[in-house]
């Protein structure tokens, strides 16, 4: 007996990593499928490092829309089954308002907090207090194919018309190719895409005194030349009224389109024989067009770990998120799945910018980035959007219409329930 206890103790100890009197705690990592999957190999890392720690990757959908409305109705509930989430930007204020996230000030008094991206942080605070940590970011690129603008002669394009020009040259020797591939499915996608088109025409949804006013000349613009390209143009074609991330990003690496636009995350995938790219080693990224040179605009999106005010392991989780904050932890992800980090001497770092070249190029786009408009009420407000723009792509309502629509559906909105 006496020999046996110490030997069978011992053996418990290496294969679970822990002494008996220590639980198990299992945490759940909830987030949107994500198509590099590069958060497994951190996450198998975290359990060697913590082996009382075990954490169970919930995915959702990778549509951010539904996540969201997932995500409401367990909230709603109080569920506890949720720990640590990963929340999109746009959803910070409204999750916070609402009292489904812990204040995160502590956990931040940890990290480093001014080598991270001002944008993603400011995107995360809400009344003062943060609300998660920026996790990786993002902003709408445009990928073309450097071979085939090559081929002709062409450089990146500066404009829309630019683009035109290119598609116009191009689709002459190649009919079967695709032009340009965007996400205008009606999904909150369709409002990064957009606000890109308005901003890019000089336009915006707020006025200068901070008023909603999307019925402007600009915006108007802005959203008949996104028409125009698809219903007359053929730039753009109709399918991408279907198309969210991935299945624009799929005809892309076919090789069946010049230029797609879409988040950071193409250029790994995209450059990696593995996933069946045909374009490796001829995709080019540049910033998308403006309606005259050096007015780009991209659209901030991103995603970032916060915790679920009803989760019963708030110490694991914090554990966990701090764990994917490290400099070498965010690197690897960064390097595995093409995802910008959200620290910024990542983007010096030298085994980053080979595997990335752009990232330094194209560092001003990033910090840049624009944010959709910053209100507990956002998700209503993309709704109403959605409906309305999508009419309008699909030729069911004039833009001036759907703008109209719009401006007096957001305002009714926010008689009702404030800013
Ligand atoms: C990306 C962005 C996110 C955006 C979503 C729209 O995941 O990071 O901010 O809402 O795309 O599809």
């Amino acid at each position: 007996m006496k020999t046996i206890f110490p030997y069978s103790f011992l053996i418990l100890i290496l294969f679970t990593g822990c002494s008996p009197e220590e639980e198990i705690t299992t945490i759940t990592f909830n987030l949107g499928r994500d198509p590099t999957g590069a958060h497994y190999a951190i996450i198998e890392l975290f359990e060697e490092t913590y082996p009382n720690i075990k954490v169970q990757v919930v995915e959702s959908p990778q549509d951010a829309s539904l996540q969201h409305d997932l995500y409401v109705t367990r909230f709603a509930g109080k569920d506890n089954s949720i720990d640590v989430i990963a929340l999109d930007v746009i959803w910070i204020a409204e999750f916070a308002r609402a009292g489904w996230l812990l204040p995160l000030d502590d956990l931040a008094l940890t990290l480093p907090m001014d080598d991270f991206l001002p944008g993603p942080v400011e995107a995360c605070t809400y009344r003062d207090t943060l609300f998660a940590i920026p996790w990786f970011t993002d902003a709408g690129l445009l990928y073309y194919r450097r071979d085939l603008l090559n081929e002709y002669g062409f450089d990146e394009p500066e404009t829309w018309n630019d683009l035109q020009i290119i598609v116009d040259t191009i689709r002459r020797d190649n009919p079967q190719m695709n032009g340009f591939i965007l996400q205008a499915e009606q999904y909150e996608g369709l409002i990064c895409n957009v606000m890109e088109f308005i901003w890019s025409h000089g336009g915006s949804v707020w006025d200068e005194s901070g008023h909603w006013r999307t019925a402007t000349p600009e915006t108007e613009k802005a959203i008949q030349t996104l028409i125009d390209f698809i219903r007359t143009d053929d730039i753009i074609p109709r399918g991408v009224l279907t198309y969210q991330e991935e299945e624009s990003r799929h005809i892309f690496q076919d090789g069946r389109a010049i230029f797609l636009r879409n988040w950071p995350y193409v250029w790994e995938l995209a450059n990696n024989p593995a996933t069946g790219s045909n374009v490796v080693g001829n995709v080019g990224i540049a910033p998308l067009p403006g309606e005259k040179p050096g007015l780009h605009a991209a659209t901030l999106g991103g995603w970032n770990l916060g915790i679920s005010a009803f989760s019963d392991h708030p110490d694991e989780s914090r554990k966990l998120i701090r764990f994917f904050m490290d400099y070498h932890h965010m690197k690897q992800f960064s390097l595995e799945g093409g995802r910008l980090p959200t620290r910024m001497s990542l983007y010096k770092d030298p085994d980053i910018l080979q595997r990335s070249p752009h990232f330094e190029d194209l560092f001003e786009v990033f910090i840049n980035a624009r944010p959709r408009p910053v209100t507990p009420h956002y998700s209503q407000i993309s709704d109403i959007m959605q409906v309305n723009i999508h009419r309008a792509l699909l030729g069911r309502i004039s833009v001036r219409e759907a703008l109209e629509r719009i401006d007096a559906e957001v305002l009714a909105l926010f008689e009702r329930y404030g800013k």
